[in-house]
């Protein structure tokens, strides 16, 4: 990637090359935003106010955004904004009701990072101005999808939704996209009258359809945060703060399914300080949405994937929930600091589960993702294996894998024995206090740690002990190790029918959470006769279940070992859903067994057009890796 903005200020340089004339100067700063072009030491913005027209004959947004800014160094002239495939039509400047138009230009487009839009500002401006933006989104914003009514639950309605996180606001706003910036909200948005629009923002239950929708977010956020969506949307109240906004063909299962949304909330408030943001409802969305959920604050956007019929896959409300306090309320600073938000999120997610649920059903969902990571760890360079690596040139997108999110909640749940529960739980209240509505880097979070706990008196865990997990590869020898009964019932089970000393007849599964069945299938060896795989999914039904995690686990195993007979329920488990998690696997086991590379490329193909961006993009690079 191309150093845009060269800080040296505070950066210590580093001699790295081996002879003299082959020195290279690492000006590498941890603390800076590599995915940024906006120079916020020139610039903050503080607020935003967007008026958009939702165009779906055209597939884009347009009209104006508005930032206020505050000039941070007073001989700043150009305020330099993140963009990305935006249509810029003017700009201009108001200060004290004054309006002037600004001279403005787009530079170079870098695929990550899109392109710097410069705007130049009179100086005599003063402190605070605004800037009125004037654009249009292109149809391939990477942040949106535009969805025809068949990719829809109704089938009748378009639909289109964002996904901000991590770098892809500035595809539908021009704004600094950097997590280090705290903006507050508002926004009108025009929509055909049949539907309605959702953001990250007050949004009342009540609204009648109109097809303008005023709102208003007061609570501070970082841009990553900012969401959209409209489609055919209709409300129903799961508790008196929470409820569900989704097609109406979804709705009741969606209220089934997320019953206990309104108790994670007030067992999150319990533990944890005040929600500080007044409603939590949930969007629930077409399969082709790329992740499990996403936090929008106010408003979780959710996978329709998590409708299992059964609510066995609730973990990621409390997850999208918890963050509410880790990464909504105290955030990454930067992407490379990504583990405060998820890896923090993890563990309190893990911990609502276990109020709210109980301690054996956790132990199991501990145990499959430590089994993720442990593969994960195989695969990841050693460099990128710390919690907080060197992040100056990857796509932040591609680097969520299970590092920050399990090596990070092993890192707390490691903390958290060592100090005792109550000492480690107050320890993350005051923490969420302490930095509310501010960003922190993993080097503040480690002071803050150290002033805590690490410098008391007879601490057990040093300093260096916590720098371990923090910058180093692996695992540290004296990490926990999570253990479930039940998955080792499972584990034991697989092996022994494997090795044709029990018959699958009496592997008794009726008291079997799905997570135990994943772990057996997980636990089969790899020479497992064809036989056996068809015997299996004859008795369990596997090609055809409709719980998403358990087909994952079975369509990764199916391509894995080449079970050509259930290919076809194989492709139909590609086109069902679009979230990367439940995918991405599937097309690397093809790519990976040896055959059916061009297979993969084909059903890519053939599948590519419902898929979000996001996730299009990662499976090509899959593929590409093949
Ligand atoms: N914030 C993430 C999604 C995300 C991460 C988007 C990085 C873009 C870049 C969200 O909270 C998340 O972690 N989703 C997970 C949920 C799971 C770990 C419970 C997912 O989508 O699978
Ligand atoms: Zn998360």
């Amino acid at each position: 990637m191309q150093r845009i903005l060269v800080f040296v200020s505070l950066v210590i340089p580093i001699v790295t090359g081996c002879s003299r004339d082959e020195e290279i100067i690492d000006t590498y700063d941890p603390a800076r935003d590599y995915f940024t072009y906006a120079d916020t030491e020139a610039f903050v913005t503080e607020h935003l106010a967007l008026n958009l027209e939702v165009d779906f004959d055209a597939s884009v947004l347009r009209g104006y955004a508005t930032l206020t800014m505050r000039r941070v160094d007073p001989a700043a002239t150009d305020v330099v904004l993140d963009t990305r495939d935006l249509d810029i039509a003017s700009a201009t400047v108001i200060v004290d009701g004054r309006t002037e138009s600004a001279g403005f230009a787009t530079g170079e487009r870098h695929d990550t990072l899109g392109a710097p839009l410069s705007v130049a500002v009179p100086a005599d401006t003063g402190e605070r101005f605004d800037l009125v933006i004037e654009y249009a989104t292109r149809p391939e914003s990477t942040a949106l999808q535009w969805l025809p009514p068949e990719l829809t639950a109704g089938g009748r309605h378009p639909m289109m939704f964002s996904q901000s996180q991590a770098v892809h606001a500035r595809s539908w706003v021009p704004l600094q996209d950097t997590p280090s910036v705290r903006i507050t909200y508002d926004a009108i948005v025009r929509t055909p009258a049949s539907l309605l629009a959702v953001m990250s923002a007050d949004n009342d239950p009540l609204t009648p359809r109109t097809g303008e929708y005023r709102f208003d977010m007061p609570q501070p956020i970082p841009s990553y945060l900012l969401a959209i969506a409209v489609g055919n949307f209709y409300f129903a109240p799961l508790g008196e703060d929470t409820g569900i906004y989704t097609e109406p063909q979804m709705l009741d299962a969606s209220v089934f399914e997320f019953a206990d949304t309104q108790a994670m909330l007030d067992t999150a408030e319990t533990m944890y300080g005040p929600y500080e943001w007044g409603r939590y409802d949930l969007l629930i969305l077409p399969p082709s949405f790329p992740y499990g959920g996403m936090e929008n604050p106010r408003l979780s956007f959710i996978t329709p994937s998590l409708l299992a019929g059964d609510r066995s896959l609730v973990s990621v409300i409390a997850h999208e929930l918890a963050h509410s306090w880790s990464g909504n309320l105290v955030t990454n600073a930067t992407w490379r600091d990504g583990w405060l938000n998820e890896g923090m999120t993890s563990y309190i997610e893990s911990r609502l589960m276990e109020v709210i649920y109980d301690v054996p059903r956790v132990d199991e969902e501990r145990v499959i993702m430590y089994r993720e990571l442990l593969l994960d760890l195989e695969r990841v360079p050693e460099p990128m294996q710390a919690l907080a690596p060197r992040l100056d040139d990857a796509n932040p997108d591609d680097f969520q894998g299970t590092i920050h999110y399990s090596k990070g909640q092993l890192f707390l749940e490691y903390l958290e024995k060592a100090f005792g529960r109550e000492v480690f739980d107050a320890f993350l209240q005051s923490y969420f206090e302490a930095f509310a509505f501010g960003t922190i880097t993993t080097e503040q979070f480690l002071d803050y740690l150290d002033a805590e706990l690490l410098g008391r008196e007879g601490s057990p865990v040093s300093r260096a002990q916590a720098e371990r997990w923090v910058y180093e590869a692996g695992l540290p020898a004296d990490a926990p190790v999570p253990t479930s009964e039940n998955l080792d019932n499972a584990q034991r089970l697989a092996g022994s029918w494997a090795a044709g000393d029990t018959a699958l007849a009496d592997v008794d599964i009726s008291a079997w959470s799905p997570h135990a069945k994943i772990h057996f299938i997980n636990s089969l060896p790899a020479d497992l006769s064809q036989a056996m795989l068809a015997e299996l999914d004859a008795k369990w039904q596997l090609s055809e279940t409709t719980n998403a995690e358990m087909a994952r686990t079975w369509f990764i195993q199916v391509a894995a070992r080449r079970y050509t007979d259930v290919y076809a329920q194989l492709e139909a488990h590609l086109n069902r859903y679009g979230r990367g998690r439940l995918i991405a696997p599937v097309y690397r086991a093809l790519m990976e067994n040896g055959e059916d590379a061009q297979l993969a490329r084909e059903m890519f193909e053939r599948a590519r057009h419902a898929y979000h961006p996001i996730t299009a993009g990662w499976i090509e690079m899959s593929l590409d890796r093949g």
